[in-house]
C-alpha cells in the first residue's frame, strides 16, 4: 500500500522510528528522516539506498522546528503522504525534583510539535484527498503515573487528540491511528533513568515488532492499537478497576524514582 509513497518519521534515528524507516523503504516507500543525531540519520539513509531519503536535522523542542521541517519538504520539492509523529521522550522523575524547563521540554517534543506537523502537513493530504498519520502515544495514556506525571499525561494527550482526528479527518480521506507501544526495547530507558521493574522488563518488547503493529493499524485504518497480548490485557483492566487503584498501580509499576 505505501510502496511510491513518501513517508516523514520523526524520531528516526534510533528505536521505533528507525524500524519503522526500514521496514517502509522494504515495502519501497521513499522516506524524508528526522531527529537531531544527523551522523545517524546519515547512516541510515545510506543503509535504505533503494528508495530515495533525504535527512533533516531538527530539534523538536524548538517550537519553531515544525514550520522549518515543514519548509525544508516545500523547498526540496517533496510531498508528504505518510507522517509519523515518533519522536518523544519521558523523565521519570518526580515534578518537584524535575525543573519546570525540562518538564515542558517534554510537552514540547511530546504533544506541539506532533499537533504542529500534523497541522501542516494534513493540509495537503486533505487537497488531495489521501493521507495517513501515524501518532506514537503509549500504554501510559491510558494511566496517570505518579513519578511520571508529565509523560503519561502528554500521551495522553497524543491518544485523545489522535482519536478525534481519527474521525474528524475520515471525511477528507486521512488516516490517522495512535501506536501505544508498552514497554519496548529502544534507547527511551536510558534516557528516561527509568528503574525498571523486574516483571515490566521481561515484557518487554522488540521495537521491530511494535514498528510493524503501527504500519500495520495505519495501513488497515485503524483508528488506536496496542501491540502485545499483555499491554492489551493491562488496558482493559483500566476500564473496570477504580481510578484510584489504577493510579497508585502505575505508579509502583512505572513510576519509581531513583
Ligand atoms: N520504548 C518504550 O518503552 C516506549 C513505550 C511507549 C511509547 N514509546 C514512545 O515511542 C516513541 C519512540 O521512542 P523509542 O522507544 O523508539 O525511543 P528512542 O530509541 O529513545 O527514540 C526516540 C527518538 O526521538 C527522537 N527525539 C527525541 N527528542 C527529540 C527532539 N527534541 N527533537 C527531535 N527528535 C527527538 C530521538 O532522536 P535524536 O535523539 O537523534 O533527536 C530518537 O530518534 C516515543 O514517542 C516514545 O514516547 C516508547
Amino acid at each position: 500500500m505505501f510502496s511510491g509513497k513518501t513517508a516523514l518519521i520523526t524520531g528516526a534515528s534510533s528505536g521505533i522510528g528507525e524500524q519503522m524507516a526500514r521496514q517502509l523503504a522494504a515495502v519501497g516507500c521513499n522516506l524524508i528522516l528526522v531527529a537531531r543525531r544527523t551522523e545517524r540519520l546519515d547512516s541510515l539513509a545510506g543503509e535504505l539506498a533503494s528508495v530515495t531519503v533525504d535527512v533533516i536535522t531538527a530539534d523538536l523542542s524548538d517550537p519553531q522546528a515544525a514550520e522549518a521541517v515543514y519548509a525544508q519538504t516545500q523547498a526540496a520539492g517533496r510531498q508528504v503522504d505518510i507522517l509519523i509523529n515518533n519522536a518523544g521522550f519521558g523523565f521519570q522523575k518526580p515534578l518537584l525534583s524535575l525543573p519546570v524547563a525540562d518538564q515542558l521540554g517534554m510537552v514540547d517534543v511530546n504533544v506541539r510539535s506532533l499537533l504542529a506537523l500534523t497541522q501542516r502537513f494534513a493540509a495537503p493530504m486533505a487537497q488531495r484527498g489521501q493521507g495517513w498519520v501515524l501518532n506514537v502515544s503509549s500504554v501510559s495514556a491510558w494511566f496517570p503515573i505518579p513519578g511520571m506525571v508529565t509523560y503519561a499525561a502528554s500521551k495522553a494527550c497524543v491518544l485523545h487528540l489522535s482519536r478525534a482526528l481519527h474521525e474528524e479527518l475520515k471525511p477528507a480521506g486521512i488516516v490517522v491511528t495512535a501506536l501505544c507501544p508498552g514497554g519496548t526495547r529502544t534507547e527511551f530507558s536510558s534516557i528516561a533513568r527509568e528503574r525498571m521493574d523486574p516483571d515490566l522488563e521481561k515484557a518487554m518488547m522488540p521495537a521491530d515488532v511494535v514498528a510493524a503493529a503501527g504500519l500495520e493499524a495505519l495501513a488497515s485504518g485503524k483508528a488506536v492499537v496496542v501491540p502485545g497480548a499483555l499491554y492489551r490485557i493491562m488496558v482493559s483492566l483500566v476500564r473496570v478497576l477504580p481510578a484510584s487503584w489504577v493510579t497508585r498501580l502505575a505508579g509502583r509499576v512505572m513510576g519509581r524514582h531513583h
